[in-house]
C-alpha cells in the first residue's frame, strides 16, 4: 500500500486489565492522516487508559499499536498527549513549559513565541503558570503539546474544566491548528456536541462493568462541513444514535 493512503495510527486489539479486572477488550480502529477522531463513553470505560497506551506510556496494555506501521512501545514526539489538567510545571516558565522536551530550560527556542502566538498568548512568554487563568494554562498545555510537531495528538478532555466561551474558543483553535498543520487528532471528551461539531468519526465506547469490559460499540463517520451549526438537522440525529446506545 501507499505509504500516503496507509493509516497513520492502526490500533489492533488491545485489552487491559487492572487487578484481574478487564476494562477494555479488543478495541480495534485506524486512523487516517489529517482525521480528526473523538472517543466518548461513559466515565471508567478507560479511555484516559486507552489514551495512554497510545502515546507508549502504559506497558501492560495487550495488543499492538502501529504508528506508520511501526511498533510505538514508548512516547515518541510525532505524538503528543495533552492531558485533562494542564500539568505545567509551576517553578518554570510559560515558555520552559512549552519548550520542556528540548530541555528544562529551553524556553528562548524561538518555536516558543510563534507557539504562543499561534494559541493567542504572545505576552506570557515569562509568565509563571500560577499567573494564568484556567483557560490560558489549557492553551499552554495545547502549545506544548504541539512543540515537538506531532503527526499525531492525543487530548483527554482538554476543555472540560473551562467555560463555556473558553471552550468554544479553545474548540475552534484546535481546528484552526489542524487545519494549518495537517496533524492528526484524537480526542476524548464526555461532550457529545464537542464530538459532533469537530470530528470526522466518533467512536462509542461501550461501558465497562458487571455486563464485561468496554468495547467499541460503534464508528459513526460525521461528513457535515466545517463549519458546523450545532442546531443542524443531521447532528441531532447523528446525537440520538449517540444518546440511545
Ligand atoms: N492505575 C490504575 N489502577 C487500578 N485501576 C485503574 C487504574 N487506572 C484506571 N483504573 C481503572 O480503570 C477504569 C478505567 O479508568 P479510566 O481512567 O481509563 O476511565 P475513563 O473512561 O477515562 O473515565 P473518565 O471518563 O471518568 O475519565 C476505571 O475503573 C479505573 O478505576
Ligand atoms: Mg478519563
Amino acid at each position: 500500500m501507499n505509504q500516503a493512503l496507509a493509516p497513520l495510527l492502526e490500533v489492533r486489539a488491545l485489552s487491559r486489565r487492572f487487578a484481574g479486572r478487564k476494562i477494555f477488550d479488543q478495541v480495534s480502529f485506524t486512523l487516517a492522516r489529517g482525521e480528526i477522531v473523538s472517543l466518548v463513553g461513559p466515565s471508567g470505560c478507560g479511555k484516559s487508559t486507552l489514551l495512554r497506551a497510545l502515546a507508549g506510556l502504559d506497558h501492560d496494555t495487550q495488543g499492538s499499536v502501529l504508528f506508520e506501521r511501526e511498533p510505538l512501545r514508548e512516547p515518541s514526539p510525532r505524538v503528543g498527549m495533552i492531558f485533562q489538567e494542564p500539568r505545567l510545571l509551576p517553578w518554570l516558565s510559560v515558555a520552559d513549559n512549552i519548550a520542556f522536551a528540548a530541555g528544562p530550560r529551553a524556553g528562548d527556542d524561538p518555536r516558543v513565541a510563534a507557539l504562543l502566538a499561534e494559541v493567542g498568548l504572545a505576552g506570557v512568554h515569562d509568565a509563571l503558570p500560577k499567573q494564568l487563568s484556567g483557560g490560558m494554562a489549557q492553551r499552554v498545555a495545547l502549545a506544548r503539546g504541539l512543540f515537538t510537531e506531532p503527526d499525531l495528538l492525543l487530548l483527554d478532555e482538554p476543555f472540560s474544566a473551562v467555560d463555556a466561551l473558553t471552550r468554544a474558543r479553545l474548540q475552534q483553535l484546535l481546528l484552526t491548528l489542524k487545519q494549518a498543520r495537517g496533524t492528526t487528532v484524537l480526542l476524548v471528551t464526555h461532550d457529545l456536541d464537542e464530538a459532533l461539531a469537530l470530528s470526522d468519526r466518533v467512536l462509542l465506547l461501550s461501558p465497562a462493568g458487571t455486563d464485561g469490559p468496554s468495547r467499541i460499540a460503534r464508528e459513526l463517520p460525521i461528513t457535515l462541513q466545517r463549519p458546523r451549526n450545532p442546531r443542524d438537522a443531521s447532528l441531532d440525529a447523528l446525537r440520538d444514535v449517540l444518546l440511545t446506545m
